[in-house]
């Protein structure tokens, strides 16, 4: 718990001190990848409030780069009182409905599909309290991650030597189960989600440093999203 602390603080003060120190050329290249720079929006203490179980309630994230991925981080927080399954993040393409599917099967047990292949971790989930959940995959090993609080969990290993394909459809509070649709009401998220941050890469959490600013697939600093259905944005209460 400690941990995750230092972990949260060390990112708050890398993000800022990397704003400073990012050199012009990476900017630039950043504005070639944003042309419609104005809809992207800093997300920092907000979160999304999904208020009910529903299968027309949901919010697409555009990722930062649409390429194939042979290695990836997700991190995100959310805030539930849910005890049924439901998706926590859902990650679509035309090859995979289920290219990356992380989802909540009960308290205590997580499952991390890539690729339609699913694994499932466990985990002791502490009731009525916020989390901060990572996932991470790497194609070469097949190893995948799983981090509540800083924790990682026993890892297990999938799909050695597959690529995800690109264009996928971001979708938080619903299961797709077709590219952009397909929703099931009991597989939809109710609480509170933010602080959304996705890598090309396998972030190295054991080295005990984690730089959010350089999220390039997603970064909440920088989101541009669509809401649809009852979904409110709201500030964050609770780290
Ligand atoms: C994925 O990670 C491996 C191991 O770090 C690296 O060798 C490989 O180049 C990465 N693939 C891509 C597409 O970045
Ligand atoms: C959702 O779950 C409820 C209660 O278990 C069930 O009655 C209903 O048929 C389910 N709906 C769908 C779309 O699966």
């Amino acid at each position: 718990m400690e941990k995750w602390l230092l972990w949260t603080l060390l990112l708050i003060t890398f993000s800022r001190t990397m704003a400073l120190t990012e050199n012009h050329e990476e900017e630039n290249k950043e504005r070639q990848l944003l042309p419609t720079q104005s809809l992207y929006k800093d997300l920092h203490r907000k979160v999304f409030l999904f208020p009910a179980s529903s299968a027309d309630s949901y919010v697409t994230l555009s990722p930062l780069k649409n390429t194939e991925l042979q290695n990836f981080t997700v991190c995100l927080w959310t805030y539930t009182e849910l005890t049924r399954g439901y998706s926590v993040f859902s990650y679509a393409t035309q090859a995979s409905t289920n290219e990356i599917l992380l989802f909540r099967d009960s308290v205590g047990q997580y499952s991390l599909t890539v690729g339609s292949e699913e694994v499932t971790f466990q985990v002791q989930e502490p009731s009525f309290t916020p989390i901060n959940i990572c996932a991470t995959w790497a194609s070469a090993s097949g190893v995948a991650e799983i981090w509540v609080d800083g924790i990682p969990l026993v890892r297990k290993v999938l799909k050695q030597g597959y690529t995800l394909s690109a264009n996928a459809m971001i979708i938080l509070g619903q299961d797709q189960d077709s590219y952009g649709g397909g929703f099931d009401i009991n597989q939809s998220f109710v609480g509170e989600i933010g602080n959304v941050y996705m890598w090309d890469y396998v972030v190295p959490f054991h080295e005990g440093k984690t730089d959010c600013s350089q999220a390039n697939v997603l970064n909440w600093k920088k989101m541009k999203y669509e809401k649809m259905g009852h979904v409110i944005m709201v500030p964050q209460l609770r780290d």
